[in-house]
């Protein structure tokens, strides 16, 4: 055995379903690495769970109207099958409400608060006294100082972006209750985080190979300085804070989350029957600690819980924190509320697991935001998974199993170009593994497709099809060649598309592969091959277009169900208001203008005269639906010019949330007055 290994995964919250951006953040690369590490025949142990506590929970509870626990159940059942399935191979997936995790989060702070570490202070904090609570900065709604808008939360504006704290807003009100909050005092344990800034520069001045990106933020960090982080809050759901005075006060999320991690691996080591075997991985210096996280996660796993860590006294720190950064979605930021997402088990319905593997893998945001886009899933899958890998192993395995008869010719003297071929292996495998441990895993998987690209290329020069007649022997040798090259590709790939490599592994007989299996003779002559099958199916047009349309579909769909509304406008006085004059109107004419694809023309009778309107409304209406039609207009705006034709007013219209346009109608006489 090699070194030992503990590997986490930031806890997903169980409050919602997982998703393409969280793959590529924390799960897949860690998968890859846990792969890799354990064909090395490495100690490597990978945790992950649920993180059950936090506002995200009850928030998502609020909406459904049901209990948070029922939020936690679903969820992290959910999730964690879909890891299954996606072949993500955690040694074990725990979650934040056991009652391991509840003790020793609880230990953790009660061995902090003896030590005396936090300092305990009073603040004011927003308080809703109808329903006698302290409101999260999320339960707090109001208006936005920056953009008006009227919906914007305690933490921040979601329609203009500015972070905000619950003071800023205009008129803030409960979410619980709807009334104004008011401030009031209340008592929190705080982390001084400040106290920790030496013996944290100390211990990352001494890590090697961290991301700039990563190592970047944290010193940043710690340029600016630290202050205090209040690790309790007021809140019903969570795990108690275990001190005497504490009623009604939870340990904050971000305080008890990390702990997971600890909670999950104790949890493993009883479920393997040696309740001791955690502390070796997470007490014993020979452990290497690496946290994969998205990089929204860096400041708490690189400076809050490594100050939790070294408190406790004897626990390792972390070794790297390969954060990734996000990934994009056609383009756009990826948004669950907007129904901008792939969810994985969607994704499940319609691909194999390989495919996305392969393909988010070659596009990780290892060192910057990255874009996933269908065109580019379909691009990868047929010019490399099918085109490049699919059809060396197919040809090589088809031409074997029916020139030499299922077996694996015996290689003669070799030639430069079959050296060159089979030199490629190791050259690669040594490439590779740097890579790997370096978490540059987009490279890695390059570099491993580039052994598929060279297997190719020596095929086609060498031509077998040709040699079978003229010079059996030597298309014996140039098979063999390929034989082991396609051996060494089901063993390379192996931590990237598993599904794919173990039918390889079958169609060669190669019963277990471990990392150093990948030679240039992995195969011994007269053994056993299989008939090739196509691992990997084209995708056509079709079939991506279909899942662009899913996309843009669902997204429809969510904002038309839970619209961001448009801001009230500024007030105007009752003297502006009757400065408009609005007239019940019927349309006479509507007819297209040319040249235009949103501008109908078209004439009003307001009872006191005759208007022509220029409208954009041609996309939302067919003209020769509007004869006839009650309308409410506009009557004294100044007329403009569009498309060379004066516009003598305006037709108002209402939009729905789903993009629709309706009229304002009435039924009242033409040139009636609305006021
Ligand atoms: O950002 C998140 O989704 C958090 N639930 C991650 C927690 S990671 C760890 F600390 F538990
Ligand atoms: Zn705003």
């Amino acid at each position: 055995m090699g070194k030992r290994t503990l590997v986490t995964s930031a806890l997903p919250y169980a409050n919602g379903p997982i998703h393409l951006g969280h793959l590529a953040g924390a799960y897949l690369p860690a998968d890859f690495y846990v792969r890799y590490k354990r064909m090395r025949n490495e100690d490597v142990v990978f945790i992950c769970g649920s993180d059950e506590h936090g506002v995200p929970i009850t928030i998502a509870a609020d909406k459904e109207g049901v209990k948070p626990q029922d939020i936690v159940d679903r969820f992290h059942e959910m999730n964690k099958k879909t890891f299954e399935e996606f072949g993500i191979s955690f040694d074990y997936f725990g979650r934040t409400s056991s009652p391991v995790h509840h003790e020793t989060s609880q230990d953790f702070f009660r061995v902090l608060n003896e030590k005396g570490v936090f300092r305990k202070k009073s603040e004011t904090q927003l308080y809703d006294e109808k329903a006698d609570m302290f409101l999260p900065d999320r339960y707090v709604k109001g208006t936005c100082p920056h953009c008006n808008y009227a919906e914007a939360f305690g933490d921040q504006c979601e329609k203009c972006g500015t972070s905000l704290s619950p003071s800023d807003l205009i008129e803030p009100r409960s979410m619980v209750t709807g009334d104004k909050p008011v401030y009031k005092k209340t008592e929190h344990w705080f982390l001084p985080l400040g106290d920790f800034q030496n013996d944290l520069q100390t211990w990352l001045d001494k890590t090697e190979n961290w991301k700039p990106n990563v190592m970047g933020q944290v010193k940043s960090w710690l340029t600016q300085g630290l202050g205090d982080r209040a690790v309790t809050r007021d809140l019903t759901w969570g795990v108690p804070v275990p001190v005497d005075g504490s009623e009604g006060k939870v340990l904050y999320v971000w305080f008890d989350a990390p702990i997971g991690y600890i909670s999950a691996t104790k949890e493993w080591a009883l479920q393997k029957g040696n309740p001791d075997l955690w502390e070796k991985y997470w007490r014993d210096k020979d452990t290497d600690l690496i946290h994969f996280i998205g990089k929204d996660n860096i400041v708490f796993h690189c400076i809050m819980f490594p100050a939790v860590l070294m408190s406790y006294d004897g626990y390792i720190l972390p070794k790297n924190v390969p954060a990734n950064e996000f990934l994009n979605l056609e383009g756009q930021k990826l948004s669950t509320s907007r129904g901008w997402a792939v969810w994985l088990q969607e994704y499940l319905k319609d691909f194999e697991p390989d495919l996305l593997r392969y393909v988010l893998g070659t596009g990780l945001p290892e060192t910057k935001d990255a874009d996933f886009s269908w065109k580019y899933f379909q691009d990868h899958v047929n010019g490399e998974l099918a085109d490049i890998f699919g059809n060396f192993a197919f040809r090589t395995l088809s031409f074997t199993s029916r020139y030499f008869d299922n077996k694996v010719p015996k290689a003669g003297k070799l030639s430069d170009e079959d050296r060159l071929a089979l030199g490629e292996i190791e050259r690669l495998k040594k490439e590779i593994e740097t890579l790997y441990e370096t978490f540059r895993f987009r490279e890695a998987i390059q570099k491993s497709m580039s052994l598929a690209r060279a297997g190719n290329k020596y095929f086609t020069e060498m031509e077998p099809w040709r040699l079978r007649k003229e010079d059996p022997e030597r298309c014996g040798t140039v098979l063999n060649v390929c034989c082991q090259i396609t051996a060494a590709l089901s063993v390379l790939f192996a931590p990237i598309i598993p599904g794919a490599c173990e039918k390889l592994h079958k169609a060669l007989n190669i019963r277990q592969a471990s990392w150093d299996d990948i030679t240039d003779h992995i195969l011994t002559a007269g053994s056993p091959v299989d008939k090739g099958e196509i691992l990997f199916n084209k995708l056509d047009d079709e079939t991506i277009n279909a899942q662009r349309e899913k996309l843009e579909e669902q997204t429809r769909i969510r904002e038309a169900s839970n619209p961001v509304p448009e801001p009230i406008k500024n007030t105007i006085s009752f003297e502006d208001f009757v400065k408009l004059d609005l007239r019940v109107g019927e349309i006479l004419t509507a007819e297209q203008v040319p040249k235009s694809d949103k501008l109908l023309k078209i004439t009003v009778d307001i009872g006191v005269e005759t208007r022509t309107i220029m409208a954009g409304i041609a996309q939302h209406a067919d003209p020769k639906d509007l004869p006839g039609k009650k309308v409410t207009v506009v009557a004294n705006l100044k007329p403009r010019k569009m498309m060379g034709i004066p516009s003598e007013g305006m037709i108002l219209m209402a939009e729905t949330p789903g993009g629709e346009f309706r009229f304002i109608t009435s039924d009242a006489d033409n040139g009636s007055v609305v006021a």
